[in-house]
C-alpha cells in the first residue's frame, strides 16, 4: 500500500485519541485520512469532535451485552468501513471486544491503543493497576488486535515515569500525552507499509 490510506476509528467515550489521529490526518504530509468514526453510544464525546472536524460518523447498535458486540453489528460495521474505503481500523477507547466479520475482513489491519506497557496491566483501569502495583515506569502500547484482550503483536510503546505523588489522574494524563504521539506514529508506519508481523513480533522496516 502506498500513498494515502483510509482509516476507520472506533470509540466509546471522550475521543482524545480520535482527535489526535484526525488532526494528524489533516496534515498534508500525513499518509492517511479518517474516513469514518463509529461509536457504540450516542453520548460518546468523539461524536462531537467528528462533527467539529467534518468527519462522517455513525452510532452503531452493538447490542446490550457489556463489552461484546453482536455478529450483526460486526458485519454491518465491516461493510460500512469497506464501503468508505477503510484500509485500517483504529480502536481508540472502544469498550467492546471485536469478533465476527470485522475481525475476519480486517485481519492484521486492526490496531488498538492501551494505556500501559503490555503485557503488564491488561484490561480496564490500567493506570490504576500500574499505580497499585508500584511500578516506576508505565506508558502506552499500540498493538495489532488479535482474539485476546490486549494480547496482539506490539507495534510501538512509549514510556513515562511514575512519581511517588502520582494520582490515577496525573499518571493518566502523562500517559495520554504519549498516546497522542504513539498512535499517529503507528498509523504512519502502517500506511508506509513498514510494519511486518512475524509471529509475536512486529518488525519495522528501515527503522
Ligand atoms: C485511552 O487511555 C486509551 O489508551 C484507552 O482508552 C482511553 C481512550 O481515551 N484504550 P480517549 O477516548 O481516546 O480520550
Amino acid at each position: 500500500m502506498t500513498g494515502s490510506i483510509g482509516i476507520g476509528v472506533m470509540a466509546s467515550g471522550r475521543g482524545s485519541n480520535f482527535r489526535s489521529l484526525a488532526e494528524h490526518c489533516a496534515l498534508e504530509s500525513f499518509p492517511a485520512e479518517v474516513k469514518l468514526l463509529v461509536v457504540d453510544n450516542d453520548e460518546a464525546g468523539a461524536l462531537k469532535i467528528a462533527e467539529d472536524l467534518n468527519i462522517p460518523s455513525v452510532v452503531a447498535d452493538c447490542g446490550n451485552k457489556r463489552g461484546s458486540m453482536t455478529a450483526e453489528s460486526s458485519e454491518r460495521i465491516s461493510a460500512l468501513f469497506n464501503d468508505e474505503g477503510v484500509d485500517l481500523v483504529c480502536l481508540a477507547g472502544f469498550m467492546r471486544i471485536l469478533k465476527g466479520s470485522l475481525m475476519e475482513d480486517y485481519s492484521g489491519r486492526i490496531m488498538n491503543i492501551h494505556p500501559a506497557l503490555l503485557p503488564s496491566f491488561k484490561g480496564l483501569n490500567a493506570q490504576k493497576q500500574a499505580l497499585e502495583y508500584g511500578v516506576r515506569f508505565s506508558g502506552c502500547t499500540v498493538h495489532f488486535v488479535d482474539k485476546g484482550i490486549d494480547t496482539g503483536p506490539i507495534i510501538l510503546q512509549k514510556v513515562v515515569p511514575v512519581y511517588q505523588d502520582d494520582s490515577e489522574d496525573s499518571l493518566s494524563s502523562r500517559i495520554l500525552a504519549e498516546e497522542h504521539r504513539a498512535y499517529p506514529e503507528a498509523v504512519r508506519l502502517f500506511a508506509q507499509s513498514r510494519l511486518k508481523i512475524s509471529g509475536r513480533r512486529v518488525l519495522i522496516e528501515n527503522e
